[in-house]
């Protein structure tokens, strides 16, 4: 039995990051990650949570099945991109057709080494920190291996502290920044993609090397949008929903600027210096909300 740093008894923390005591990973087990094989040809979905995690998993899977028809089958979005360190290392989820598609929360150093040696195309997903900070506070009265906050305040708090699942926001898009030139990565912005999805599909396409007709980027797209993703069996975890996992939709307003909603105005002063002394020096400018 390991014996966890526990944060509260829903966290553990491991080499700086924070796990579910709930959930069956345990050190050894992240730590086997490490050395999970990969192949030239696979593809990893990488977020902080609540950054447009199911939305990519969507558009990637809608992107590869107009590439290579068949190439998924019939199953649901978490079936075709399966979760990292959901699955222990030896789990047999890893034995599917090329190209293998990841989802992982894991920051760089924790990340099988093969990633960056194999130059492993990742994609990264992050999106303003006050909507992933209102985003996972509802999450966290959703999913039932979450502890469900007291207040927005405390919340907010911890959110700050990185006492939150997988740690700190600022930490995980920092250090994504600073792996940049030593991994095969493209960001796409949350936001962007709320502004201009076919823009950011068409880049995407160009990243993975996947040569799509108009009109196929025009049925991605389509199948992408939050209405069409809401009704989406495959990609809405509404299953989940179902078998008491979540107690309600992950789909839920999909905005840029719901934080307006939640924050005070000195909880919103007090972010922007946190955010300032944190993030100023990196090349990223974030769009905070998109008027409709
Ligand atoms: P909100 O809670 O702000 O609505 P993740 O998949 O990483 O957990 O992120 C969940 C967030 O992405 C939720 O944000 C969800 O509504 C939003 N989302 C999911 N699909 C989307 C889409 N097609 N368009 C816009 N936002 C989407």
């Amino acid at each position: 039995m390991d014996s966890l740093d526990y944060i509260n008894p829903y966290l553990f923390r491991h080499r700086g990051r924070n796990f579910l005591t709930k959930d069956i990973l345990r050190p050894k087990d992240l730590d086997a990650l490490l050395h999970v094989e990969l192949r030239p040809t696979d593809i990893f979905l990488i977020t902080y949570p609540k950054s447009g995690t199911a939305w990519m998993q969507q558009i990637l899977v809608q992107i590869m099945e107009a590439a290579l028809p068949g190439w998924g089958g019939d199953a649901t979005n978490r079936v075709k991109v399966p979760w990292l360190e959901e699955r222990t290392a030896d789990d047999p989820f890893r034995e599917r057709p090329d190209p293998r598609m990841f989802g992982s929360h894991l920051p760089p150093d924790m990340l099988p080494p093969q990633v960056k040696d194999k130059r492993i195309k990742v994609v990264y997903v992050w999106r303003n920190p006050k909507d992933v900070l209102v985003s996972l506070y509802h999450f966290a009265h959703s999913w039932v291996l979450l502890e469900t906050p007291e207040s927005f305040e405390g919340f907010y708090q911890q959110f700050l502290d990185g006492d939150v699942y997988m740690g700190s926001w600022f930490d995980h898009v920092r250090e994504y920044c600073a792996a940049r030139d030593e991994l095969d990565i493209h960001f796409v912005q949350y936001e962007q993609m709320l502004k201009d999805l076919r823009g950011e599909v068409v880049k995407l396409c160009a990243f993975l090397g996947k040569d799509l007709t108009d009109e196929a980027i025009d049925r991605v797209v389509e199948k992408s949008t939050f209405k069409n993703m809401k009704t989406d069996p495959k990609a809405n975890f509404k299953d989940l929903v179902e078998v008491h996992r979540y107690k309600s939709e992950t789909m839920r307003k999909g905005k840029a600027g719901d934080w307006k909603n939640f924050f005070r105005v000195a909880q919103d002063e007090h972010f922007d210096k946190v955010f300032k002394d944190r993030m100023s020096d990196l090349p990223l400018s974030c769009i905070w909300e998109i008027k409709e």
